[in-house]
């Protein structure tokens, strides 16, 4: 009987510290979104600290990064609580946002998409409205640097009221949005009034490439590099060579090394063990993009 306890309670701990270690052995964060557009609760300096809170040392955020009311002069924001962030499975919207010159994804490689924004009847995964001081449009947020985005799976892109803003226009944002459902798609972005600034310098001269310069700010380590292979049609905007056979799986992002799910850079969806997949099994749980067993 004591035995059989015992060989219970060691597995118990062993057990446990297993899963422990499989847990950490991602070095991953995952955070929970939200779903308010611009609405926030309390004063703008606690919406400021919750936002730190929420989003802080976070790799994976599940749901929707929305980055909103940071407009009140008197807080000096610092946002490099957000530099971890590699993927958001919902849409990214930042908004209300005056009083800083810069913003920096520095990690973030995918905007899934999965859940969008909706704005007159289109749906968008990264929104940048409403970005200058409403009395002083000439302060506001100059550059937004996206240096690691690879791949906006689903949605487009809206730019609105952002009379300070350099660069985006320089994005070819058809590229980087090319995923499913967008097969002979060029209308990935959407500016709207004021959508960024008429008065900026060129990007850095080491930006160009064959006669078009694309970047993200005004150092020539944000030049915006254009990884892409020139996919077959017939791709969903991810392949490892030319050609039909060239496709990747469809539950990659970003890119792959060979034709199945086996093979992805990064799962669009989720992971199990060293496959992508679009939905984890029933028999498991979800730690980030992974998929554990119970
Ligand atoms: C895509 O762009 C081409 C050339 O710029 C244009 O002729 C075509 O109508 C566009 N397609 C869509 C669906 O907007
Ligand atoms: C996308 O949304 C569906 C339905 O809400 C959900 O089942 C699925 O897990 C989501 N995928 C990701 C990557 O979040």
């Amino acid at each position: 009987m004591e035995l059989r306890f015992l060989v219970l309670l060691g597995c118990f701990v062993l057990c446990s510290s297993v899963d422990l270690q499989e847990t950490t052995k991602y070095e991953d964060k995952e955070c929970h979104g939200t779903s308010v557009g611009f609405g926030y609760s309390g004063t703008l300096r606690n919406h400021y600290e919750s936002l730190k809170n929420r989003y802080q040392g976070c790799t994976f955020i599940h749901g929707n990064l929305e980055i909103t009311n940071l407009d009140d002069p008197t807080i000096d924001y610092d946002l490099t609580f957000l530099s971890e962030i590699r993927y958001v499975s919902g849409y990214v919207l930042i908004g209300l946002v005056s009083e800083l010159d810069q913003i920096n994804f520095k990690s973030l490689e995918v905007i899934r998409g999965n859940r969008t924004y909706r704005v007159r009847g289109d749906e968008y995964s990264l929104i940048v409205a409403l970005t200058s001081r409403y009395n002083s449009p000439h302060l506001g947020l100059q550059e937004l640097h996206l240096p690691a985005l690879r791949e906006i799976v689903e949605g487009k892109v809206l730019f609105l009221q952002n009379p300070m803003l350099c660069y985006v226009n320089t994005i070819s944002w058809d590229k980087l949005t090319k995923g499913l459902n967008t097969v002979g798609f060029n209308n990935s972005v959407h500016y709207g009034a004021k959508a960024y600034s008429n008065n900026c310098p060129p990007c850095p001269v080491e930006c160009e490439f064959n006669g078009i310069s694309s970047c993200w700010g005004a150092s020539s380590s944000l030049c915006r590099l254009d990884y892409g292979l020139e996919c077959d049609d017939s791709c969903n905007g991810v392949c490892f060579m030319k050609g039909r056979e060239g496709c990747c799986h469809d539950f990659c992002s970003i890119g792959c090394t060979g034709p199945t799910q086996y093979d992805c850079q990064v799962c669009r969806d989720f992971k199990m063990g060293d496959q992508c997949v679009s939905h984890c099994p029933e028999s498991t749980y979800t730690v980030s993009q992974n998929c554990i067993d119970f």
